[in-house]
């Protein structure tokens, strides 16, 4: 069994068998393309003093927030809320039994789902009872945070990592537990300024204000930008899209990550379990 699977088992406690050719099911947010619902609820402390931190509001929610439903909840979407609530909790159990400040959610390619997971688990985390996180978009040359969470910046981690502009000044809140880090723009040499001292200074900072923080980061291959982040991080996720990644290439990924790797995520399974049980669910909720 290689290092993959190995690391696969030891994340979700279940066993997995290699694929013959794709790689199977561990965890998965399915259908995630739905319009999810958020209503702003004021909760929990602050989560850092810093003061005027812009915030974001909302007019339409943002689409693919599957993380906080409000009917009418489709049942795609109640599916895809379940899974990152089982991803985050397979997450809490990991941080009970090792250091896990900082957290860089990563593929093979562009296009895996990194993004869409890396706002859901942070916005998912957010919900819990004075957890504190914070949502860092380290993916410089594809930045999709703002697209993703509808926030207006013009500034962002870049020009922190260029300038020397502080990263207070570049927050965002987009909740009382959830705070964002955005990128902007297309920067080039973006490599250079991940593997930078200042890079460095601001995750050694922010992992002492929050309970986590969590990069977006760049795709593995085909530039270096993912692999100079990982020995800065104490973990990292790997997401794999279903039907697309090819086996070898998830695998090569994860022997990249090496012990960084924590766990795996199967991005975009198609459906298979427990379908009866969400069909009553629905029911159930539409009746009241
Ligand atoms: N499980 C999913 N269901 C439906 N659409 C998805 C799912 N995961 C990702 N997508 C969509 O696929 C595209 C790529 O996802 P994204 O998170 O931006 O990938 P990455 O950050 O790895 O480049 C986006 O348009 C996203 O909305
Ligand atoms: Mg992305």
């Amino acid at each position: 069994m290689g290092f993959f699977f190995q690391a696969l088992q030891r994340a979700t406690g279940i066993a997995a068998e290699p694929p013959k050719d794709r790689v199977r099911e561990t965890v998965t947010v399915q259908d995630a393309n739905v319009t999810a619902l958020l209503y702003p609820g004021e909760r929990g402390k602050p989560a850092t003093q810093v003061p005027n931190k812009r915030q974001v509001h909302w007019v339409v929610p943002p689409e693919n927030l599957v993380a906080v439903l409000h009917p009418p909840v489709m049942e795609s979407s109640l599916m895809a809320q379940e899974q990152c609530r089982i991803l985050r909790t397979r997450l809490l159990e990991i941080m009970r039994t090792r250091k896990l400040r900082s957290l860089m959610v990563s593929s093979a390619m562009s296009g895996e789902g990194k993004t869409m997971i890396a706002c859901n688990l942070a916005y998912m985390l957010s919900q819990l009872e004075d957890f504190r996180v914070l949502l860092v978009d380290a993916d410089l040359r594809r930045p999709q945070v703002v697209r993703f969470f509808q926030i207006e910046a013009a500034a962002g981690l870049p020009t922190v990592l260029t300038n020397g502009d502080a990263w207070e000044d570049v927050l965002w809140q987009v909740n009382p537990n959830l705070d964002v880090v955005p990128s902007v723009g297309h920067t080039e040499h973006s490599a250079e300024l991940l593997h930078g001292a200042r890079m460095e200074g601001l995750l050694r900072t922010v992992s002492e204000l929050y309970d986590l923080v969590i990069l977006d980061a760049p795709p593995l291959y085909p530039v270096a930008d993912a692999q100079v982040l990982a020995p800065q991080v104490d973990g990292a996720i790997l997401v794999v899209r279903a039907h697309s990644t090819p086996a070898e290439m998830a695998q090569q990924a994860a022997a990249l990550l090496q012990k960084k790797l924590v766990g795996t995520v199967l991005n975009g399974a198609e459906r298979i379990a427990h379908k009866g049980y969400y069909q009553h669910y629905l029911r159930r909720g539409s009746s009241r």
